[in-house]
């Protein structure tokens, strides 16, 4: 048995917050702590590219997403944790496997076909109006971020797992047409990671503008946590932590002993402001000290300009050589040699 190889990307969009953080960095962070077992974190800033978002906001957002990681104590030292597009070899072997994907699976891929959807349902002529050849073969980009290094085990939201599929059979077909190559992937789907709801209850995500940044400073925090929406049940009345964006938020940081205090209080008919105060100063409490070092990384470009490439470079002592041999496998060779 062969040890278990975990990769995940981070698309760099947006500013790290709450819901990626008990998504994906804690968990990550907490996974990778694990010495036998390899783990891959990488910024996929050639995915965001397909977002087609602004120069300017990819950048600020790949620093601020290295930098969250860094403070929250990522052990860079075991964990590889690079920038996808430092590393050539990754567009190089999407290419080779464009090669071999067929036309068919990508129409079959759900955010294409939910793009041509939209198209349709807009009354447009033409299907694939304003859709890249980017937002088409995504998931080929993604299958050579997995295949490139191996990896047997692939931490992801639900959203993504076709896309993990997709990378095994890309890698089958490889495998069945040049011979043993590619380690198939299987997603891990986080069954007890939480899925954190938004300010206006609705899954705590960017595209909906309803997120808390993991680091805002602390006036900025409680004003967001005092927005989350709540129902109109008055002081006293019994609550229901089951339908309760701000319970739930509580219990991602909180320690399930806690959890079980505030679950007594809403029986009890805690106010909805006083939950908040209470949720508030416990999440402040937590990042604090990351918040902190996030701050100092921020002023500080160059130090996590520095992890990137160390990342970078560890990534290639596997990458270069593997490419080398995919190269041998499918026919481009040195003549003569
Ligand atoms: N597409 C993923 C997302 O939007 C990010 C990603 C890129 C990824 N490459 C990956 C995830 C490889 C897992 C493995 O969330």
């Amino acid at each position: 048995m062969t040890q278990d190889t975990y990769l995940t990307g981070i698309t760099t969009t947006g500013t790290p917050h709450i819901g990626n953080y008990v998504g994906a960095i804690r968990p990550g962070i907490q996974a990778s702590k694990d010495l036998a077992t390899q783990h891959f974190y990488f910024l996929a800033d050639y995915h965001s590219l397909a977002k087609n978002e602004d120069p300017d906001k990819i950048s600020r957002s790949t620093l601020e997403i290295a930098a969250a990681w860094l403070a929250l104590g990522l052990d860079t030292e075991h964990a590889f944790f690079y920038r996808q597009s430092d590393i050539p070899e990754i567009p190089e072997l999407t290419w080779v496997l464009t090669c071999m994907t067929a036309k068919g699976l990508m129409n079959r891929a759900h955010s294409y076909k939910a793009a041509v959807q939209a198209n349709l349902d807009g009354g447009n002529q033409d299907p694939d109006k304003g859709i890249t050849m980017a937002l088409y073969s995504y998931p080929i980009l993604m299958a050579a971020d997995i295949l490139m290094f191996k990896s047997n085990k692939v931490p992801v939201g639900q959203d993504q797992k076709q896309h993990v599929e997709m990378a095994r059979d890309i890698a089958q077909r490889f495998n069945h047409h040049y011979g043993e190559t590619f380690v198939l992937p299987e997603a891990v789907i986080g069954e007890d990671t939480a899925v954190l709801k938004g300010l206006d209850g609705r899954k705590m995500s960017k595209s909906y503008n309803n997120t808390i940044p993991l680091f805002a400073d602390e006036k900025q925090l409680r004003t967001l946590i005092m927005k989350i929406k709540t129902n109109s049940l008055e002081p006293g009345e019994p609550k229901d932590p089951g339908d309760s964006t701000l319970y739930d938020i509580y219990k991602a940081f909180a320690t399930p002993a806690e959890t079980r205090a505030i679950k007594e209080k809403y029986a009890a008919g805690i106010a909805w402001g006083e939950m908040k105060q209470i949720l508030f100063e416990y999440v402040n409490e937590q990042v604090r000290p990351a918040r902190a070092e996030f701050a100092k990384l921020l002023g500080d470009p160059a130090v996590v300009e520095r992890e990137l490439v160390k990342g970078a470079n560890r990534a290639r002592e596997i990458a270069v050589p593997f490419l080398d041999q995919i190269r041998k496998a499918i026919g481009i060779r040195k003549l003569g040699a």
